[in-house]
């Protein structure tokens, strides 16, 4: 089974159940200040699991690109993954455990779908706690369909509770499915989710059933909702008897393409077979993420600061491995053309992706010599300590100041015969993370999605923002992206020229007379031509489902904005408050920035 047929199965296996195929989104989440990247297949679907209307139905199936980036320097080992995809089908107040599951079932072992034998399939169930109780419903339609009692484990919250971690959103108790590759049980107490190993997890249903606040509460949801995950990589793993994601036919012909470019032959030695997990995994995120709608750049903040310790970590292995010159762009090319069929937009930014990456790598090659040089200065000193011990500190500083990385000073010192005080330097680290992660706390404050009310007013502040500066500057002005936190706007927009002062007073004055006219706010469903007919704006490179929301401020004929978007907003612009622009600025070439607040 390949990844293209799992990935086919699954959409034509839900749609025949009268599920909508909506096209998966962007790796960086749209208007979300909580997360830096897509995470799971019900990331995108947070405000329809909150209660809004999905314009598809309340039946949805999609394959979604996903980024999850907890600890990049774990990967290396034979199942970890930066980049993945997950298949996943959600009902909004339609079916729930019963629905769910049963289908869960048929798909994993029916002949004319997956046809999982039965006797290999195991499955979890919530235990139970204070708040929710024992899922035995889930358990009883586990069992009507033929799962015996012994391959039914109940597990508490760590096991069997999704949401998105730590953080707030919907979340509830899950059913999670197993597939068995051992012989005999480990114990007395193996059953699925043991961790011996042989229980392999594929597939997850979610019962959501509260949202979690940022006070820490759950309140239940205006309707119970289902979500489901299934990983692609590891799913195709399990199916096809395979150990490791990296031996799949996903990976082949990017290993392939690394092996070949070191001359060297993976299997025969496990520290260089790391590397070349390393280059595999991080180079296709990394062509992910550039090759993105709303591709990022490398930089040293936020989504382009994990792109660059993604790409400087692969040239670094591909450097271990040996591999000279370009490192990265012949392996992207490869990873291109695997991908380019479910992901179209990776050959539409197929010049932009192979720019980014010889750039940065080609900067990286500049801080490795600098690096070099600085250490080469630092020597003869260094070799004065009879010790042979190179301080944590001036390694830290190699570090912060060059972006020198660690193994590589220990590298160089140990060729010296010398070690670096690694002990030291972790706590210098330690000390200048915990003071960036105070810097960017803001960021990742409020959940995966706040769709809390001073968010949503944000929100519709920036239709009326986007309105007011194509009023004032021409209709030339489009939205080039948005970015909300529970302090700020900020919203980047096609323009040429630096704002006056008169024209800033002239958009101010125009937000505010809008929020002082109290604009009703409405929303329809349609299709994205009639929304274009009837004039509503929908940014362009953007994709959309066949039918979208569009949401109008005003009324009538005279509205005073209309725009394609998936909300939420607030019901009338009066609830606005003071609209007060705090800074205009350049974003890049033909591009200007707004940052605003509401007071
Ligand atoms: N959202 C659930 C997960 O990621 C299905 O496992």
């Amino acid at each position: 089974m390949t990844a293209d047929e799992l990935r086919s199965k699954y959409i034509a296996f839900f749609v025949s159940k009268g599920h909508t195929q909506i096209q998966g989104k962007s790796l960086i989440p749209d208007n979300d200040p909580t997360v830096l990247f897509t995470t799971a297949g019900m990331h995108p679907l947070v405000p329809y699991l909150l209660g809004q209307d999905h314009p598809a139905g309340k039946r949805l199936v999609d394959y979604q690109k996903c980024i999850r980036t907890g600890d990049i320097d774990a990967v290396g080992d034979p199942s970890h993954l930066t980049f993945f995809e997950m298949l996943g089908n959600w009902s909004l107040g339609d079916y729930f455990k019963e629905g769910a599951i049963t289908m869960s079932f048929e798909f994993l072992t029916s002949p004319q779908w997956l046809g999982l034998p039965v006797e290999k399939l195991g499955v979890t169930v919530f235990t139970g706690d204070d708040t929710v109780e024992r899922d035995e419903e889930s358990a009883r339609v586990w069992k009507s369909l033929g799962i015996p009692e012994n391959r039914i484990a109940y597990l508490p919250r760590e096991d069997n509770w999704w949401g998105p971690a730590g953080t707030t959103g919907p979340c509830g108790p899950d059913s999670e499915m197993f597939y068995y590759v051992g012989d005999k049980p480990c114990g007395p107490d193996c059953k699925p989710g043991c961790s011996c190993g042989k229980w392999l997890e594929i597939w997850n249903d979610v019962f959501m059933q509260y949202n979690k606040t940022a006070e820490g509460a759950y309140e239940p949801l205006a309707r119970k909702c289902v979500d489901t995950g299934m990983g692609i990589e590891r799913t195709v793993t399990v199916l096809n008897g395979q150990k490791s994601v990296y031996d799949t036919e996903i990976f082949a012909p990017i290993r392939a393409a690394v092996e070949k470019a070191a001359g060297y032959s993976y299997g025969s030695d496990e520290e260089k077979d790391r590397s070349v997990r390393i280059i595999c995994d991080h180079v296709r995120s990394s062509v992910f993420i550039l090759g993105d709608p709303r591709g990022v750049s490398p930089s040293n903040l936020g989504a382009g600061y994990v792109l660059r310790r993604l790409i400087r970590r692969a040239v670094r292995h591909g450097r271990k491995l040996g591999i000279d010159g370009k490192v990265l762009s012949p392996i992207a090319q490869v990873i291109i053309e695997k991908f380019r069929g479910p992901y179209p937009e990776l050959e539409e930014n197929r010049a932009f992706v192979m720019e980014e990456l010889d750039n940065e790598e080609s900067k990286f090659m500049e801080t490795l010599q600098k690096g070099e040089h600085e250490f080469e200065k630092l020597l003869p000193n260094l070799l004065k300590d009879p010790r042979k011990i190179m301080s944590g500190r001036l390694a830290f500083k190699l570090y912060d100041t060059y972006g020198f990385p660690i193994e590589l000073t220990e590298e160089l010192a140990r060729e010296q015969g010398m070690t670096v005080n690694r002990p030291e330097f972790d706590e210098s680290f330690k000390k200048h993370q915990e003071l960036s992660r105070a810097g960017s706390g803001q960021a990742f404050k409020g959940g995966l999605v706040d769709q809390g009310e001073i968010a949503t007013r944000y929100h519709t502040a920036t239709h009326l923002l986007h309105q007011a500066l194509r009023t004032v500057l021409g209709d030339h002005v489009a939205q080039k992206g948005s970015n909300i936190t529970a302090d700020r706007m900020r919203f980047d927009f096609s323009h040429g020229a630096p704002l006056t002062a008169e024209e800033l007073k002239r958009v101010e004055e125009i937000v505010n007379g809008q929020i002082k006219n109290d604009l009703p706010v409405s929303m329809e469903i349609m299709s994205l031509d009639e929304a274009k007919d009837s004039g509503a704006i929908a940014l362009f490179g953007e994709k959309y489902e066949s039918q979208v929301k569009v949401y109008t401020m005003g009324e009538g004929e005279n509205f005073f904005s209309k725009e394609v978007c998936g909300g939420p907003h607030v019901e009338h612009t009066g609830l606005l408050g003071k609209f007060i622009i705090q800074k205009e600025q350049s974003s890049s070439a033909g591009v200007r920035r707004i940052r605003a607040v509401l007071e």
